[in-house]
């Protein structure tokens, strides 16, 4: 995908998938805000683009709403990557999977809808 010139959130972006997509979107000119609470993501994905006048790490839970509604503010996309990954997870911890996987999910949606209306 090729984008230029935007303002992109990327929630999750400290994590695998994230992190490349932000190397990949500050490459083609984009402003990267990223949302991470680092549960299962790593500073040393995302160190290198620290420094990066792009760049705008922050750190929250998209299990609060606040925390959403702030970082979808001034956003024109939203790439939501953050979640909690692995089935044996989910099943040693249903309840924290689906608070994050989807109450979380959820938040975001919400966030971004009235961000734009
Ligand atoms: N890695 C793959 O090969 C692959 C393949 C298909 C789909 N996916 C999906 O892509 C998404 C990202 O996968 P990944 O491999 O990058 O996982 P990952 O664990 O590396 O990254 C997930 C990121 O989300 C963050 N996160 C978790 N809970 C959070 C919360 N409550 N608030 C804010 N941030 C939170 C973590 O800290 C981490 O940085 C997942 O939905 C995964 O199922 C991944």
């Amino acid at each position: 995908m090729i984008l230029e010139g935007r303002r992109v959130l990327v929630t999750g972006g400290a994590g695998f998938i994230g992190s490349n997509l932000i190397e990949k979107f500050l490459e083609q000119d984009n402003y990267i805000t990223c949302l991470d609470n680092l549960s299962t993501g790593r500073m040393d994905n995302i160190f290198g683009f620290l420094d990066h006048p792009r760049f705008n790490f922050l750190k929250g839970d998209i299990r609060s709403l606040d925390d959403c509604r702030n970082a979808v503010h001034g956003s024109e996309i939203v790439l939501h990557q953050a979640a909690l990954g692995s089935v044996p997870r989910s099943i040693n911890d249903p309840i924290t999977s689906n608070d994050v996987n989807v109450g979380g999910f959820l938040n975001m949606l919400v966030s971004s809808k009235r961000w734009w209306n």
